[in-house]
């Protein structure tokens, strides 16, 4: 498509401010052309033998010594950088309250919705469609409804909402305290280390993602391969499925395996800013999400990270120990400055802060 076409198409579509749950109940039965993506981005096909070591654990944070789920932990943070856990300590009807309070926000009427829909980042509640629309090489079936916490308040919220994030963010950050101590352990450092001197700031994105059933799913994708601007991310998703994990390290080795999901379960994922600050030990890594004629698919991402002035201040330096840093040392604000420039084009934020 010719690029002031696209561009033209991408406006139109922006300007609805109802996403792609817009597009599905107006009934279209064919992606448009704006979300097609190169054949290329399905690379690498399912067809290839996944080795053992890469299904993705389920950790029991209940069970076991502290020096065996530091082990467990170390190790899904050195290779899939995945990990499910259960017993995290969130109650479990709060995860299918959360979900369902993504879904009420995104299944209400487009008038209620519309108010909300911005791509201005100084605003604290942001409904969109693609953070990256007018950046990224194709677009995702999916739309977003974006918090930024704990700034947001209340009352900010959008009203389906307000009963039950305030809570789950609460708790998920205190299970994001309890990861980073055992991620320290896992360094070989000092309990307290990641929250105190890594700058592994306390701010919460919240996402809660909706991906519509898609007429044409192997045209799009739910969310392009990326990796996550963040320390780590906290993900809930329904019982659908489709996300999957680039494992293999080397091409030809490379195969996408499913994060399955489990019932009352949490997936936890190594983001840039603690590849970068572990100075490669913990892998930051890729993944997507295939777009399905089944759906809608909910999921809610928590990105731990500070958004806006806390951040701009605080460094990103590699913990180098006897060895030699493999990163300048930068700041979250640039990093994720980066990171928005260039949306999710299949490359990988970090490359542009190594040295
Ligand atoms: C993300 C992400 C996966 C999902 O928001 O970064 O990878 O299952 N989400 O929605
Ligand atoms: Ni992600």
């Amino acid at each position: 498509m010719a690029p002031d076409h696209r561009l033209r198409a991408l406006t139109a579509f922006d300007d609805t401010k109802a996403g792609v749950k817009g597009l599905v109940d107006a009934g279209v039965t064919a992606v448009p052309s704006i979300f097609h993506h190169a054949p290329e981005s399905f690379l690498p096909m399912d067809d290839v033998d996944v080795p053992r070591r890469f299904t993705i654990p389920v950790i029991d944070l209940a069970s076991g010594s502290r020096a065996e789920l530091v082990a467990q932990v170390r190790s899904a943070a050195e290779t899939v950088g995945f990990f499910q856990v259960v017993n995290h300590g969130v109650p479990a009807d709060l995860l299918p309250d959360t979900l369902a309070c993504v879904r009420r926000f995104h299944e209400s009427p487009a008038e209620a919705k519309a108010p909300y829909y911005t791509r201005d980042l100084g605003r604290r509640v942001r409904y969109q469609s693609n953070f990256d629309l007018f950046q990224s090489p194709a677009a995702n079936w999916r739309d977003t409804l974006y918090m930024d916490m704990p700034a947001v308040t209340t009352e900010e919220m959008p009203a389906a909402c307000r009963r039950v994030v305030p809570e789950y963010a609460r708790l998920v950050r205190e299970l994001y305290h309890a990861l980073l101590e055992l991620l320290s352990e896992a360094l070989g450092l000092d309990r307290r280390y990641l929250e105190q001197d890594a700058a592994c700031l306390d701010g919460l994105n919240f996402a809660g993602h909706y991906y519509p059933a898609c007429p044409e799913p192997r045209l799009t994708l739910g969310t392009t391969r990326h990796s996550d601007p963040s320390f780590l991310t906290v993900l809930l998703q329904d019982a659908i499925g489709g996300l999957q994990v680039l494992v293999g390290g080397d091409k030809e080795q490379q195969a996408w395996v499913e994060v399955p999901a489990v019932a009352g379960a949490l997936v936890v994922n190594v983001g840039d800013f603690l590849q970068l600050v572990s100075n490669d030990r913990f892998k930051s890594v890729e993944h997507r999400v295939v777009a399905s004629s089944v759906g809608p698919r909910v999921s809610v991402a928590c990105f731990f990270r500070t958004d806006g002035a806390a951040a701009s201040t605080r460094e990103l330096a590699p913990i180098v120990g006897d060895g030699e840093a493999r990163y300048r040392i930068t700041t979250v604000e640039e990093l994720l400055r980066h990171y928005r420039a260039k949306g999710l084009d299949g490359t990988s934020a970090l490359q542009h802060f190594r040295i």
